[in-house]
């Protein structure tokens, strides 16, 4: 058949059996094996759904196979388009109804299905079956996301991650909601829209995307002395991670385990990389945005098409009810932390993310996760921030998602059965047979059934309460700053110097004094050097008292000496485990998908990139070729080499580490490159790895790093640039793996920092 054409009788009618030339046609078919197919009941589930083109015909919405896909009806070759042509209306219409309101928050995310498996038993503490059996993968699919920003805004926007995952289990979909950050701005849902309202774009000029670093923001933080905390875990490089695989998740809110016999605990969830925990630099994250602004997606993308799975492990935080009040704060405040040196995080299982969705849209953007979405063995707490958020999500997606079915879109299904009363609305998709939509009823024998407790019946933690009926906070939620405190305590050198350039960057760019000043006032609660520090980079002072009280969300009639915040003495001073660079959960170990960029011209030394290539995927990293131009490349020895990017593709910002490989002809033609000395200055000043053999350590002194020169003490002492004249490949691979490994080199910050942030300076300095 010719391109596609049904022109003869003998044409296969049912299936089209050639694509036409200009089809792009992808003969992949649905594979099976681990992650897919029988071992993963979800994906099973999703199957009679997917649709393949490869080898069909084109059709309408209706069947009806289209024979012209390229001109529309009209009354002559050159006249009016006809009404009649339902194949241009359907089209368009279709087109023309495409979008759907994006996500109110987290619009910007990126998704991924895996499984999850238990390591043992967790019957002890909650009846929940998906963590039972260690043989039993449960289906997951997880969506990161960020907050602020709109769905094609930049990925990496300095902003809390969101990290929700669906578990499909026997018993029904429980979805853990949560952020890559522990607590959260406020404590009580009614505040949830001043926040969102306060950092979304302003309403009156729509400036700016994705970014706190504006008026509205501060002004609300500023008067909301509890957001503290959380502010600084959003300063903290927490908030620009590496990768969406390098970063923690944790379910905020304290929730309850329940067991078999009815026993309660309170619980508090984490997810914990197996890659690690590692940021970008301020600046990277700004060049980023323009270099690739879907990093992330493309990152966690292109990783699980390598068969580079991510996962992480699920840690609880469980207490004894009895311990309720034992803490010196209250476990039902969202802004707090248990500290794991108070409560061990105990891992109790795995979760691997194997398969990308096949469409972004039907998967991704459909996905709905609602923190309602609970099953038997996990209960609520009365977080007052969880009990609004409750309401919200399954609110929020009758709109996005266009009404009450949105349960019946394939990525929203449970795998367990669903049975009940409820009937019609938009899209119903169900077709309940019978004559009964009611219960009870004789006329279907009382069914469905409820189900007893011992049969996976859910019911809710019978909680007692005794208590008026008020609004107001509990004064045990009023210490806004000792764990801010904890956390800025906690943090490394480097670490707190990047808080204190965040803090200088998003209040420089407020424009009204008065917003600044509140500020430095509330830093000054959490440390006053921090305070100092921020007031020195807006040329500013930190007031030594405010006119107004510090706390402003206030009732009218409520005294406002009574809400004041309240400092209580912590039981810890510092918590390691809140630092991402010294963090003993998370040895700097490895560098499984770390991307290395190889710069390279033609006649490069051939024999040392093989080499180091090859040591380097051993490692688990994948190398990149950057060159002057794309297309291949002739070594020393004639080999070839293909440039994955040129300078203009490519940029150091979009890598972990940097290898110049020796060959006099590359050197001189890297050497009158801009772009390619710009390249490792850049990543120089980012704290990258760099290694260089040969002529390479010439390029290095070219673009200003005069790594292994004995006149400049500082940089052969850097462990971060690996130098080598005498080619001894192995030793010089070995070194750099275990300097990448380390991820960056913050110590080299300092140095550049004293030369006022000049590399040239730096080094014209250290060469005299
Ligand atoms: C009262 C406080 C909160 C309210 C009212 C609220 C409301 C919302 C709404 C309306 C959405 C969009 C949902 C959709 O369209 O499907 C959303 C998404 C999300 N929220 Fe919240 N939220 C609150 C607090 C939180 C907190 C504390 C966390 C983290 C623990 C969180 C994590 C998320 C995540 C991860 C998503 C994205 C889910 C996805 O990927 O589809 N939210 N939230």
């Amino acid at each position: 058949m010719a391109k596609g054409k049904n022109t003869s009788n003998s044409v296969n009618k049912t299936k089209a059996s050639k694509a036409t030339n200009n089809e792009n046609v992808s003969n992949q078919e649905i594979p099976s094996g681990a992650g897919y197919g029988s071992d993963n009941a979800k994906l099973d589930e999703l199957s009679p759904n997917r649709e393949e083109s490869a080898g069909e015909f084109l059709s309408t919405n209706q069947g009806v196979r289209i024979n012209d896909n390229q001109n529309s009806l009209k009354a002559g070759n050159r006249g009016p388009t006809l009404m009649e042509d339902f194949i241009l209306r359907e089209k368009i219409t279709h087109f023309d109804h495409e979008r759907i309101p994006e996500r109110v928050v987290h619009a910007r995310g990126s998704g991924a299905h895996g499984y999850f498996e238990v390591y043992e038993s967790m019957a002890e503490y909650t009846k929940a079956a998906f963590l039972q059996d260690p043989s039993i993968k449960t289906p997951v699919f997880v969506r990161f996301s960020t907050v602020a920003g709109s769905r094609g805004s930049t990925d990496l926007a300095r902003d809390v991650r969101g990290f929700a995952v669906k578990f499909y289990t026997q018993e029904g979909n429980y979805d853990l909601v949560g952020n890559n950050i522990p607590v959260f701005f406020i404590q009580d849902a009614i505040k949830f829209p001043d926040l969102i309202h306060a950092v979304k774009p302003e309403p009156h000029n729509e400036i700016p995307q994705a970014a706190s670093a504006h008026d509205t923001f501060w002004d609300f933080i500023s008067l909301m002395p509890e957001s503290m905390h959380m502010i600084m875990w959003v300063m903290s490089d927490r908030a620009i991670p590496r990768s969406l695989r390098m970063m923690e998740g944790f379910g905020v809110h304290t929730f309850r385990f329940i067991n078999e016999r009815g026993k309660a605990r309170f619980v508090k969830f984490h997810w914990k990389p197996l890659l690690g925990l590692h940021g970008v630099l301020w600046d990277e994250a700004q060049k980023l945005s323009g270099k690739d602004p879907d990093f992330h997606r493309r990152d966690l993308w292109e990783a699980i098409e390598n068969g580079d799975f991510p996962q992480w492990e699920l840690g609880v935080q469980i207490v004894e009810e009895k311990d309720e009040h034992s803490f010196d704060f209250d476990l039902l405040d969202p802004t707090k932390i248990i500290p794991e040196e108070i409560v061990p995080v105990q891992r109790i299982g795995k979760m691997t993310l194997n398969r990308n969705p096949d469409n972004f849209f039907a998967e991704t953007e459909q996905v709905a996760f609602h923190t309602g979405n609970i099953v038997p063995g996990i209960d609520f707490t009365n977080d007052p921030l969880l009990q609004g958020r409750l309401f919200s999500y399954l609110d929020t997606q009758l709109l996005r998602l266009g009404g009450p079915n949105f349960h019946e879109i394939p990525i929203n299904r449970p795998i367990a059965p669903v049975h009940n009363n409820q009937r019609d609305g938009f899209m119903r998709q169900t077709i309940n047979r019978g004559q009964t939509s009611y219960e009870p009823n004789s006329l279907k024998g009382g069914c469905p059934f409820q189900a007893g407790v011992d049969m996976s019946g859910f019911n809710s933690f019978a909680e007692r309460i005794d208590a008026r009926k008020i609004r107001e906070r509990s004064p045990s939620f009023l210490d806004h700053f000792s764990q801010a405190t904890l956390f800025f305590n906690s943090q490394s050198e480097p670490e707190q110097n990047h808080i204190i350039r965040a803090f200088c960057f998003e209040l420089g760019k407020v424009e009204t004094p008065p917003i600044r000043e509140r500020m430095l006032f509330l830093l000054a609660q959490v440390d006053k050097g921090l305070a100092n520090r921020v007031a020195e980079g807006l040329g500013l002072a930190v007031p030594s008292k405010l006119e107004k009280p510090l706390n402003m969300s206030i009732p009218a009639d409520v005294d406002p000496k009574r809400l004041q915040p309240k400092r209580v003495k912590p039981e810890l001073t510092e918590s390691p485990t809140l630092s991402m660079v010294e963090n003993p959960n998370f040895p700097k170990e490895g560098i499984q998908t770390r991307k290395v960029a190889f710069l390279i011209a033609d006649g490069f030394d051939d024999a040392a990139v093989a080499e180091m290539k090859q040591a380097l995927m051993t490692a688990g990293a994948h190398p990149c070729t950057i060159a002057p131009r794309l297309g291949i490349l002739t070594g020393e020895n004639k080999e070839i080499a293909n440039a994955d990017f040129s300078f203009l593709t490519g940029a150091s910002v979009l890598f972990d580490a940097v290898y110049v490989p020796g060959g006099e002809k590359s050197v001189a033609a890297l050497k009158s490159e801009p772009e390619a000395l710009n390249f490792v200055n850049e990543a120089y000043k980012h704290c990258k790895t760099i290694a260089a053999t040969d002529a390479g350590v010439e390029f290095l002194e070219e673009a200003g790093l005069r790594a292994g020169s004995e006149k400049v003490e500082r940089q052969t002492s850097d462990p971060g640039v690996i130098v080598s004249r005498s080619a001894d490949l192995q030793t010089v691979a070995t070194e750099f793996i275990n300097a990448i490994a380390q991820h960056r080199h913050w110590g080299r910050e300092a140095f550049l920092n004293s030369y006022g942030g000049s590399i040239a300076r730096a080094f014209a300095a250290g060469a005299d």
